[in-house]
């Protein structure tokens, strides 16, 4: 070779390596269409192994939510792994399970004392669950009852919602293919975590901040971050009310377990523990400083400049402050074992519940 074009080679070498590594980090799904999608749901005159059972599957893809989302997480940012919310044996809670938690122990795999309804959201078609109805919501001309039945079962007359069960009745409209890289993910991504809404919540969605894994590697620095809004004990729930919140988003089913509190304005006691209120700059919530991802906090504004810090007179507590939306091996989906936060006692020390209420373990 000669020497200039040696020259040229290197420096065309040099301009791909730094295209590649200089390429925004796309969360978008990535690869061979066929290693998702088949035009006809068969080949070779048959179905292949690979593929879910059940099909064909809307948008031609080769599996259902939960087949493709099923698996043993190992890590690996988006972009280049499927985040699993589901696996064939039980995962390690708060090791290899993602930020929403995991079915695993709300599943009909999972036989044991860690195991049951109560532990994650029923999203298996059929399950008879104890709470057929979401706790907490509203009519909304449901006849006399809410509309959103259990997520396990299908729709149907009545008024319920059509077809929304499993995993749609809460990713309503997944976008895989939207680019998600901007930093505050909203609707142009596909909203954050393909979360939107409904009805009087259309064209309302969540924003916030994806963290690349998924926080499947998490401290406080590393971990998603949620908006919240303040309300001043006034509203129900509702993303129309709530803006693009998370907390907007669970009452968009769970509607009275938001703040609401018209009658004491600004003042203890609550009737609800408040979701997105501010955290007061006194007391025992004042020493909740740095950003524990067992009990996160909402932001009212996105992006923060320091995501380890949290600020005390800014900051939210929130749904997921104390939930895990999939599920997780303790009741009511909480993200730390409840029975674990005794009041007086030196275990647990600022986590859970004692991450704001530092005084309620030890002190007073
Ligand atoms: C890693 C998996 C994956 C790959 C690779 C993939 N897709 Fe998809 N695609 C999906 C999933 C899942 C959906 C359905 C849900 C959604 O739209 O988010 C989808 C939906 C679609 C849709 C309908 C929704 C839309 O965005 O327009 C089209 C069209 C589509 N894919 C085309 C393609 C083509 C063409 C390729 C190859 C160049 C491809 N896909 C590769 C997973 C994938
Ligand atoms: C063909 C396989 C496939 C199917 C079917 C599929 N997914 Fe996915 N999904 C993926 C992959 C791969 C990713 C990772 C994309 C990335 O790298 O960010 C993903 C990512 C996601 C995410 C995370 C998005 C983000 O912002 O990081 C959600 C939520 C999700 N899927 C929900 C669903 C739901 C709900 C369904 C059913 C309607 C579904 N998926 C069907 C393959 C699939
Ligand atoms: C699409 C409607 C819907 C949305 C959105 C929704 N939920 Fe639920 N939720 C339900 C239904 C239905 C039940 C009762 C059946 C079940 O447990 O699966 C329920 C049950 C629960 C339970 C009690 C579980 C038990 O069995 O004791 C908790 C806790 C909960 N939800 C928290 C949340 C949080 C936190 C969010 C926001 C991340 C949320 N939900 C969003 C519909 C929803
Ligand atoms: C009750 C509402 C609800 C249901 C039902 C639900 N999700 Fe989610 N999902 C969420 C929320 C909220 C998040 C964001 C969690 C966070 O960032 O803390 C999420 C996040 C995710 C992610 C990103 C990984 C993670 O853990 O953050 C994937 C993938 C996903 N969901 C897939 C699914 C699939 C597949 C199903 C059905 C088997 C499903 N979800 C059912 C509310 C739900
Ligand atoms: C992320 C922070 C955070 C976490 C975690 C948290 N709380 Fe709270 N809690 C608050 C805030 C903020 C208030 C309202 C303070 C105010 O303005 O009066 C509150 C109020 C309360 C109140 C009512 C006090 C009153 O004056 O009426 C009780 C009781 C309570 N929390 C119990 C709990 C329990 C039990 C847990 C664990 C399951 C928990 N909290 C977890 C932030 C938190
Ligand atoms: C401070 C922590 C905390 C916050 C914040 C919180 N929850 Fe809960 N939630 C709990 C605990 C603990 C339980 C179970 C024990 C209890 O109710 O005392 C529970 C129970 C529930 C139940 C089951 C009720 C039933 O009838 O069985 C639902 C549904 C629920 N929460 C939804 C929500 C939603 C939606 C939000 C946000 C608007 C929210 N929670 C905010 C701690 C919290």
């Amino acid at each position: 070779m000669k020497k200039a074009t040696l020259g040229i080679t290197l420096m065309l070498a040099a301009i791909t390596l730094i295209a590649v590594f200089s390429a925004p980090a796309m969360a978008k799904v990535k690869g061979r269409c066929d290693n998702c999608h088949t035009m006809h749901y068969s080949q070779g005159g048959t179905q292949l192994s690979t593929w879910g059972a059940e099909g064909p599957y809307n948008a031609l893809v080769v599996n259902t939510c939960l087949g493709c989302h099923t698996g043993d997480n190992v890590g690996g940012s988006s972009g280049s792994v499927t985040p699993y919310v589901m696996a064939t044996s039980e995962p390690t809670y708060g090791t290899n399970t993602l930020a929403g938690g995991h079915f695993w122990w709300v599943s009909p795999s999972c036989i044991g004392p860690n195991c049951g309804d109560a532990k994650g959201h029923n999203v298996f078609l059929g399950h008879v669950d104890p709470l057929p109805y979401a706790p907490g919501g509203e009519f909304h001309g449901c006849s006399t009852r809410n509309c959103h039945k259990s997520l396990a079962e299908l729709s149907n007359a009545g008024g319920d919602l059509d077809g929304r069960y499993g995993c749609h009745g809460c990713h309503l409209n997944p976008r895989h293919h939207a680019d998600d890289s901007a930093t505050v993910v909203g609707e142009t991504g596909g909203w954050y975590r393909f979360l939107s809404g409904h009805l009087v919540a259309e064209g309302h969605g969540v924003e916030g901040i994806e963290d690349p894994t998924w926080q499947f590697v998490y401290n406080a620095n590393e971990h998603n971050e949620y908006l919240g809004l303040d309300m001043d004990k006034t509203g129900t729930g509702h993303m129309d009310k709530l803006a693009h919140t998370t907390t907007g988003y669970c009452t968009g089913c769970h509607g009275n377990f938001h703040i609401q509190d018209t009658t004491q304005i600004g003042a203890s006691p609550w009737i609800r523990h408040p979701s997105d209120a501010v955290l007061p700059t006194t007391g025992e919530y004042a020493g909740y400083t740095q950003y524990d991802p067992l009990s996160p906090v909402a932001r009212p504004s996105l992006p923060v400049a320091e995501p380890a810090d949290v600020t005390p007179g800014v900051d939210m507590v929130m749904c997921l402050s104390c939930h895990r939306p999939h599920g997780s091996p303790y009741d009511d989906l909480l993200r730390w074992n409840y029975q674990d936060m005794q009041a007086g006692t030196s275990g647990d020390i600022n986590t859970g519940c004692f991450a704001c209420h530092r005084n309620k373990d030890t002190g007073s």
